[in-house]
């Protein structure tokens, strides 16, 4: 069996004037929480009762079967699509809530269902006091009760948010060189309006992002080939390009979906290197989706193995081997054994 080793990676410890990302500071509170999520398509029930809570700084890996609802419940996650049930809290905030209309009102079983029927009324005939009171209580269980407020905030708003993802099937801008990949990404988080950029008030602002920018392609090892039009480096570069933009946008979180799934082994592993050296820097919660079990137990701090259609936590395995990781030491190999086993018999 090969062993991995620990001292190919190109990445740069930095110590330059401008930070790689902000100071992270150390709330203990759970940075993500997804509470009974549901997704329906048609008849198709592809996420149910989803419930989980990511700690921050925390690395968490998702495993599962192919079409088990993983890239749903991100694409729920990050504001894609609409949950039918239950709610995503992020930084202890409601960013994401199920609205249910018509006959979906009547599918949904979450939190607080009676918000949700048809019948959005109380039981019984209250005079005006006592109805009053009744409302009052309801909106202390939610205060969106009665506003019609719609909670959808878009994928645009969740990065803002401090949240960002990398893709299933890579998704950078074909027209745009490595580093304009990068920049634009970084613009959400520009304080400019049509005035400031009129009069190029925000000089300084632009000069910094991009002193950031190219600080991200240097520590990615992209510095060579900035000028280059992203789509067409190899797949491998390419990845880095996702991960670089992603960083850009200053997230709290990352949402990786399967990031090295299409990679030899060879570069399967210095990519693995790599972002747990980007975590050990900028101490990002990174929440990854994978299919390889030895991945999943080299990168993860904590592993949730799902069930296959809808998708839900069946187990979770708790992962404190020190790092780095040897893939070849009798405990790796007795954890992926576990892990194994996790999802052959539970
Ligand atoms: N927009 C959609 N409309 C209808 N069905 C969808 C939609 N998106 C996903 N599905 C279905 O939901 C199920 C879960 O899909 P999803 O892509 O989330 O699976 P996955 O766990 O990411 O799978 P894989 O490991 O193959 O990437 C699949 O049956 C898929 O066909
Ligand atoms: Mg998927």
């Amino acid at each position: 069996m090969s062993v991995k080793t620990h001292n190919k990676t190109k990445l740069v410890p930095v110590n330059r004037s401008v930070a790689l990302l902000p100071e992270r500071d150390a709330k203990v509170s759970p940075i993500l929480e997804c509470i009974d999520l549901g997704v329906t398509f048609g008849g198709l029930k592809a996420v149910d009762n989803f419930d989980i809570t990511i700690g921050r700084t925390e690395i968490a890996g998702l495993i599962g079967p192919n079409g088990a609802g993983k890239t749903t419940a991100f694409n729920v996650i990050t504001g894609v699509y609409a949950p039918t049930n239950g709610r995503v809290r992020f930084n202890e905030e409601c960013i994401v809530r199920n609205h249910p209309t018509g006959k979906m009102k009547k599918q949904y079983k979450g939190e607080h269902a009676d918000m949700y029927t048809a019948r959005f009324a109380p039981e019984e005939e209250l005079g005006d006091e006592a109805l009053k009171a009744w409302k009052e209580g309801q909106k202390a269980l939610d205060s969106y009760a009665f506003t019609d407020h719609v909670l959808a905030p878009t994928p645009d708003k969740i990065t803002a948010l401090g949240m960002a993802r990398t893709f299933q099937n890579i998704r950078l801008w074909k027209t745009q060189t490595v580093f304009d990949n990068v920049l634009i990404a970084k613009h959400c988080r520009r304080s400019a309006n049509l005035l400031s950029a009129t009069f190029r008030l925000n000089a300084d602002e632009e000069k910094r992002q991009r002193e950031e920018c190219e600080n991200l392609l240097h520590v990615l090892g992209l510095e060579d080939v900035r000028n280059e039009l992203a789509t067409g480096l190899p797949y491998g570069l390419q990845r880095r390009v996702e991960i670089a933009r992603a960083l850009a946008t200053e997230p709290e979180l990352l949402l990786m979906d399967e990031p090295y799934g299409q990679l030899d082994i060879e570069l399967r592993f210095k990519l693995e290197d790599e972002l747990i050296k980007l975590w050990e820097m900028t101490k990002t919660t990174v929440i990854f989706i994978t299919h390889n079990i030895e991945e999943a137990v080299y990168l993860g701090n904590r592993i949730m193995i799902l069930t296959n259609k809808p998708t839900t936590v069946k187990r979770t395995v708790n992962n404190t081997l020190p790092r780095p990781r040897d893939i070849a030491s009798p405990d790796f190999v007795s954890l992926r054994t576990e892990v194994t086993d996790a999802i052959k018999w539970w």
